[in-house]
This record gives C-alpha cells, sequence and structure tokens, in this order.
C-alpha cells in the first residue's frame, strides 16, 4: 500500500511516500527558518501561509521522485496535532480533501508518534518492546514502547523541553534561530572552563528540568561581561555538557529500571552528535543498543508521518473509515493515543 504522509504542524511542510512492501520512496521537504529567522521565532500566521504556498508543489516533486502519479495513492496519513493550529488546518484540510477526491482513506498521525517512529526507518531497527527518548522544540520525555500506540511514559520534563533550554540560551549568547544547532556548532570551540549544575541528576526518577540551566548560564554571562567569543563558546560547551549528561544519565537508568536494552533517540536534540557521542559509549559500555533517524529525519518531516500512518494502516490490515470530516488537535498527549 502506498502511504502519501503530510507534515504541517510547525515551520515545515513535509511531505512523503511510504511503501509497505518497498519502504519509504520518496520525501520533500520546505524549512520555514529563514523566513521566521528574522523575527527570533515561528510566527504563527506567516508559518499557516507558506504551508499554504509549499503543499501542492511539494506534493508534485514526491510524486514525481517516486514515480507514481495522485491515482497511486492508496491511504494520505497526516498530523493531527499537537503543533500550531492554523499550521496543522493547512495540512490536514489539505489531505482530508485530496483523500475524498481520491477516495481513499485518512489516518490522523499524533505528530510525536512520527518523531519516535523515525529510527524504525533506518536499516536494522529495533524490535518492539524499547526505551525512547523524545527530545524536541516542545518535548522531553522518556517512553517504554511495546508497539504502536503502546506507549507508558516513563519520565518528562517539569519545565522547559531540551530544544527549548538549547534555543533560549542561545539566545542568550547571541545566537539567531533555531539555536540548537548553532549553540552545538559554537560549543565544538569551546574549552572546559565552567561548571553549571545538573539538574536532577540524582533525583531518583527519570523526570527532566532545564528552567534553571538557563538561569544559571544567565549569571555566568553577566559575570563575564562583555562576553568575548572564546567565553561564549566555553559557556555554549558546558552548557551542552550538562544538559547531554543529564540526558544520557537519565537513558541508561531507564534502561535499567525497564530491564530493556534497546534506546532510541529522536526529535531535534538527537541531531545533537555530543549527545550521540555520549549515548553510544554509554548504552556500549552496558551491552546496549541506541538507534537515531538520519540526522534530516530527527527534525519534522513528513516521512515520519508516512510512516506512522502506515504502521497504523498495517496493524488496521489496511482497513480503515473514510471519514473526511475533520479537527485538529493543537494539544494533544501522547498518552491519550491508542493502540491501532
Ligand atoms: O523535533 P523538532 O524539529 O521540532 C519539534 O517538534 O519541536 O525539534 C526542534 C528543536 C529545536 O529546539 C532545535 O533548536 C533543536 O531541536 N535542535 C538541536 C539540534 N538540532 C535541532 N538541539 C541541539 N543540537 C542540535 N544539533
Ligand atoms: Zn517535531
Amino acid at each position: 500500500m502506498l502511504v502519501l504522509g503530510v507534515e504541517s504542524s510547525c515551520d515545515e511542510t513535509g511531505i512523503a511516500l511510504y511503501d509497505t512492501e518497498h519502504g519509504l520512496l520518496s520525501h520533500a521537504l520546505h524549512s520555514q527558518v529563514e523566513m521566521h529567522a528574522e523575527y527570533g521565532g515561528v510566527v504563527p500566521e506567516l508559518a499557516s501561509r507558506d504551508h499554504i504556498r509549499r503543499v501542492l508543489p511539494l506534493t508534485e516533486l514526491a510524486l514525481q521522485e517516486a514515480n507514481k502519479t495522485l491515482q497511486d495513492i492508496d491511504a494520505i496519513a497526516y498530523t493531527q496535532g499537537p503543533g500550531l493550529s492554523g499550521a496543522l488546518l493547512v495540512g490536514t484540510s489539505f489531505a482530508e480533501s485530496l483523500a475524498f477526491s481520491l477516495d481513499v482513506p485518512t489516518i490522523s498521525v499524533h505528530h510525536l508518534e512520527g518523531h519516535l517512529l523515525a529510527p524504525l526507518l533506518e536499516k536494522n531497527p529495533p524490535a518492539f518492546p524499547f526505551v525512547a527518548l523524545l527530545v524536541s522544540g516542545g518535548h522531553s520525555q522518556l517512553m517504554r514502547v511495546d508497539g504502536i500506540g503502546k506507549y507508558t511514559l516513563l519520565g518528562d520534563t517539569l519545565d522547559d523541553a531540551a530544544g527549548e533550554a538549547f534555543d533560549k540560551t542561545a539566545k542568550l549568547l547571541g545566537l539567531g534561530y533555531p539555536g540548537g544547532p548553532a549553540l552545538a556548532k559554537l560549543a565544538t570551540s569551546g574549552k572546559p572552563r565552567f561548571k553549571l549544575p545538573r539538574p536532577l541528576l540524582n533525583s531518583g526518577d527519570l523526570n527532566f528540568s532545564f528552567s534553571g540551566l538557563k538561569t544559571s548560564v544567565l549569571t555566568l554571562a553577566n559575570q563575564h561581561q562583555p562576553l568575548d567569543e572564546s567565553t561564549r563558546a566555553d559557556i555554549a560547551y558546558e552548557f551542552q555538557e550538562a544538559v547531554t549528561e543529564v540526558l544520557t544519565t537519565k537513558c541508561m537508568s531507564a534502561l535499567r529500571e525497564t530491564g530493556l536494552d534497546n534506546l532510541i533517540v529522536s526529535g531535534g536534540v538527537g541531531a545533537n552528535s555530543k549527545l550521540r557521542e555520549k549515548l553510544n559509549a554509554a548504552t556500549k559500555r552496558k551491552l546496549c543498543t541506541v538507534s537515531y533517524p538520519r540526522l534530516e529525519f530527527c527534525t519534522d518531516n513528513g516521512a515520519m508521518i508516512a510512516f506512522a500512518g502506515a504502521m497504523r494502516l498495517k496493524a488496521m490490515h489496511g482497513t480503515t473509515e473514510k471519514n473526511y470530516s475533520f479537527s485538529v488537535k493543537p494539544r494533544w498527549d501522547l498518552a491519550e493515543l491508542e493502540a491501532p
């Protein structure tokens, strides 16, 4: 079965074609990063308008690349939430109306389920059950994954998400949006000179807290005014050390507590090379495995939505209702999801 995937929950329009027999056939992406950069963050109304402009040309591109036509599509999967409501509405209305015109079913996908399953698009994916670390701009969660739609929350952030902490700290250091990649780049020229706290490192549970780190960075930055380039790099280095050490330690605790030995990492912060370096070393020491999506599928994309939709469709043996009424879910807890 050929599934068209549509992602439009935030600032990336992503379209992809996933074939349940042959795997991912094509994917096309447009990032709005440059457009939002001058405002220092995502402007929701601009995001929606840009999705409208991009969704059709990207669909044509994905079809062309896969050498398929609209008539080859068997089902359409789209991000129903969580995300920006106007942005979600673009992808949702496009997917539902195209499905209506083609007389094929739709599958509404939870954006985080898309992220969570993205590592399974790669070669030799781990089998269920496994532990998942989901670290994006809006979420920092540890989950036990027993199958599609079978997610048990093990730990969550009490305040800022890991990506949000990267973005806010980057702003404090005068870096542009999105801050994560910029801060990671600056950190490569930094040295171990400062010491920042490791929040909740020994809390005995699997929760995270990153907002205090930002305040510590602010205090450090104020003590070293005016900030020269090497001080900024040293602060970035230590901030990245603190976040990745906490994430790695909690992942290892989650593996120990669940008795599982496979870890998957997904979401934008999963692209961070220091995090990957630490997780690779820690899992190797404990004879566990760790899997990541390829770098371009760590951040938002259509491939993960097409894949999650295809997995749900497969689990339902290809039968799903053709309903074509739609609503978006800007707020949607992953724990509310049910197995197909
Ligand atoms: O998963 P994602 O594309 O969007 C959400 O669904 O939130 O993640 C975006 C987040 C941003 O906060 C961005 O700064 C962060 O991921 N990010 C990174 C890196 N690449 C993206 N953070 C740290 N290091 C990176 N290399
Ligand atoms: Zn995302």
